[in-house]
């Protein structure tokens, strides 16, 4: 396995743990969004990954070829883009309507939706066309670019092909409801995630009338009512990603889960050890290692958590 560093025990809480530095990503710029990197750059959040370097990490750290890639937090789906970009089913959970429709057209819409973007809106497009007229709307808000129509399609032409099969709910991914009709295969599976490292999360400003309509797509798409993000409970770290890790479990999903993690203060003292125990205690999950990489926020550095769950 590429980028072995120094292997050492430190203790965190109770636990022992493996720690090795691993350097993928290794520099700010491989962390951030590639602004020229097809249908990832339709739309990206404040912290949103590189789709690449996402893409070169799961396959590094997978012990066999995935049958899908999981992210029960795909924000703006930066692992959506990844697993398009190997071919591989992604299957994603975002609470976030106006993010739920970003991920669902990054890992569903091709070339015929963009066929049939100039035509006017009717009640019964399917919710893939209605998602790629809203991002040409959030195109002009927070995290969108200046991507002209021509650009849109040129995308969709030349990424890879959307992979039959792939899909994102929108709704909480720590309840097991949300993944049961996903119709997820038992092993194999790789999660990548990037869980909200703090608690002051809000999803894109976007104008009322836009969140409106995502929300509206999303419960046509699943007939799950209409999520907003904003009503629901706030989370820590550590809670979110133990009950996606319960929730997969339950629906009998088993495979290696990649969890980023920056340090941040939800009053747990050393946070990574806590989440480690509590991945230990509280599900079936092991902690393999834990993979330092660069210092690419204030907070300090970023690890991946890795569990075989
Ligand atoms: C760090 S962001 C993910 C960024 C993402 N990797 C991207 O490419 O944009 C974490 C996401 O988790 C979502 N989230 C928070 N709580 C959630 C929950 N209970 N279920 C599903 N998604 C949730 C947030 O709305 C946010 O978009």
């Amino acid at each position: 396995m590429a980028y072995w560093g120094c292997v050492a025990l430190i203790r965190g809480g109770l636990m022992a743990q493996v720690v090795r530095a691993y350097g993928n990503p290794s520099r700010l710029e491989e962390y951030l969004p590639d602004r020229d990197e097809p249908v990832d750059r339709w739309f990206t959040a404040s912290n949103s990954g590189n789709a690449r370097v996402i893409a070169r990490t799961i396959i590094d750290l997978a012990p066999a070829a995935p049958s899908v890639v999981i992210d029960p937090f795909c924000g703006a789906g930066s692992s959506a883009t990844a697993a398009r970009l190997l071919g591989i089913r992604f299957a994603g959970a975002e609470i976030d309507p106006v993010l739920a429709c970003v991920s669902l057209a990054k890992t569903r819409c091709g070339p015929s939706h963009g066929a049939d973007l100039p035509r006017p809106p009717d009640k019964h497009d399917e919710p893939q066309l209605r998602c790629l007229r809203l991002l040409r709307e959030l195109q002009k808000e927070e995290g969108g670019g200046e991507l002209s129509e021509d650009q849109l399609l040129a995308d969709l032409a030349r990424a890879p092909a959307p992979v039959p099969g792939s899909t994102v709910v929108c709704g909480d991914s720590t309840d097991p409801a949300n993944w049961a009709d996903l119709k997820l295969p038992e092993a194999e599976a790789v999660m990548f995630t990037s869980p909200p490292f703090y608690g002051d999360w809000h999803g894109p400003d976007v104008p009322p009338p836009l969140r409106a309509e995502a929300s509206d797509i999303v419960s046509t798409a699943t007939n799950r009512g209409r999520p907003d993000a904003r009503n629901g409970p706030r989370r820590g770290y550590c809670d979110l990603v133990v009950g996606a890790l319960q929730a997969m479990e339950s629906v009998a999903v088993h495979g290696t889960a990649v969890v980023e993690h920056e340090p941040g203060d939800d009053g747990t003292g050393n946070r990574l050890a806590v989440l480690s125990e509590r991945i230990r205690d509280e599900t079936t999950a092991d902690v393999v290692e834990i993979l330092t990489t660069g210092d690419f926020s204030g907070t300090g550095t970023l690890s991946l958590v890795v569990c075989r769950f």
